[in-house]
């Protein structure tokens, strides 16, 4: 059997080293990716700081990829050898991305357009997932706005979402997403710098963070907002986006819930973005059905990204730089098969 690099976490909270692995074969219905490229997200360096998620160690991280297909398992009929994909992983071994090959399931895996480089499709996965649970996703994921993944999404009309943290990556997808929905008012709080960025994806109207504080959100939002979508978590952002949301609508935010107080009258959803977590896989289907289309008809676009160069070995200094806040309105991206040995 040929053998792979891999970004290993050694143990809670320990270092990560790169180190060979076994290349997996894909069982039945799954399919071997080579990845050219997977993004950093926040939650990988909470992982290692908090030992969160992860139960077996050595861990390999690392959710987001984008890739060629490089072998089939039994009964796959969806991709060919060679097709360009993208995906979310998960975090076990075999389907995280922090290596050069990995196994996902064909149902949960889209066709990468050709106007997009893989560095490009790397950046969606893991926050468009996050986006679209808490928006689309039916009862237990998300305020249920389009739980089958219709085309046309049921719209929105005469409807006002906020987005906290809209030059996130997340708030990036769930700007797109709210135009797809085809909500009236598409309110994103963001720094200036980023606004031009963000009206181009669909916002209607900017709110700048520095001059208006969170806490004072509410002042800049004229009517009732159905969804306020939370991709910061914080206290406060949780306490004004209760605040602002109607009591017919919902606040759908990326963290647990942190707020003092927690009137009854208002819905609050944590969303968890993944296609493999129990009660997700149906939805995850459906969704990873149109996730193609999407991008094709750029409804969906990628995020701004720098490459991070030196393979897996750039992975540790890049998320040092997500944890420091250093990173604003871009994804980074690695590329796992330019990792030397
Ligand atoms: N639950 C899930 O399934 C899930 C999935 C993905 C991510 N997440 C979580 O979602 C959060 C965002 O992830 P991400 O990948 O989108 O992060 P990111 O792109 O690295 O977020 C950085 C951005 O956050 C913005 N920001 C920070 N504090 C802000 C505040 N108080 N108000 C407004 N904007 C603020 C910054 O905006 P400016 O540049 O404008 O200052 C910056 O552009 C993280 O906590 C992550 O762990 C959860």
């Amino acid at each position: 059997m040929s053998t792979q690099q891999a970004l290993f976490l050694e143990k809670p909270k320990g270092d990560f080293v790169v180190n060979t692995r076994d290349i997996p074969t894909p069982p039945a219905g799954e399919i071997l990716i080579k990845i050219h490229a997977t993004a950093l997200n926040p939650v990988d360096w909470k992982i290692q700081k908090y030992a969160a998620f992860i139960k077996n160690y050595p861990a390999i991280l690392g959710t987001d990829l984008a890739g060629e297909v490089e072998a089939l398992g039994d009964g796959v009929t969806k991709f060919k050898k060679g097709d360009r994909i993208l995906a979310q992983g998960y975090f076990t071994n075999d389907r995280a991305t922090f290596q050069q090959y990995t196994l996902i399931p064909e149902r949960f895996i889209a066709k990468i357009p050709e106007s997009l480089a893989f560095d490009q499709a790397a950046t969606i996965p893991v926050a468009f997932l996050a986006a679209v649970t808490g928006l689309f996703g039916g009862k237990g994921l998300g305020a249920g706005l389009n739980p089958d993944v219709e085309w046309p999404a049921p719209q929105q009309k005469d409807q006002t979402i906020v987005i906290i943290g809209g030059s996130s990556s997340v708030g990036q997808y769930a700007i797109q997403l709210s135009k797809f929905l085809g909500f009236s008012t598409i309110v994103a709080y963001a720094s200036k710098k980023h606004h031009a960025l963000l009206a181009d994806l669909g916002a209607t109207q900017l709110v700048d963070r520095a001059a208006v504080p969170l806490e004072k959100l509410d002042t800049a939002v004229s009517g009732p907002a159905k969804i306020v979508y939370d991709a910061v978590a914080s206290a406060e952002s949780q306490e004004i986006a209760t605040k602002i949301v109607s009591t017919e609508g919902a606040v759908i935010t990326v963290g647990e819930d942190k707020r003092s107080e927690k009137p009854a009258d208002k819905t609050f959803l944590n969303v968890f973005g993944s296609s493999f977590a129990p009660g997700h896989e149906v939805f995850g289907e459906k969704l990873w059905a149109k996730v193609g289309r999407l991008l094709e008809e750029k409804i969906i676009r990628p995020n701004r990204l720098e490459v991070i160069p030196g393979g897996l070995n750039g992975i540790v200094s890049g998320l040092k730089r997500l944890e420091n806040n250093e990173i604003s309105g871009e994804k980074l991206v690695v590329r796992p098969q330019e990792t030397e040995t």
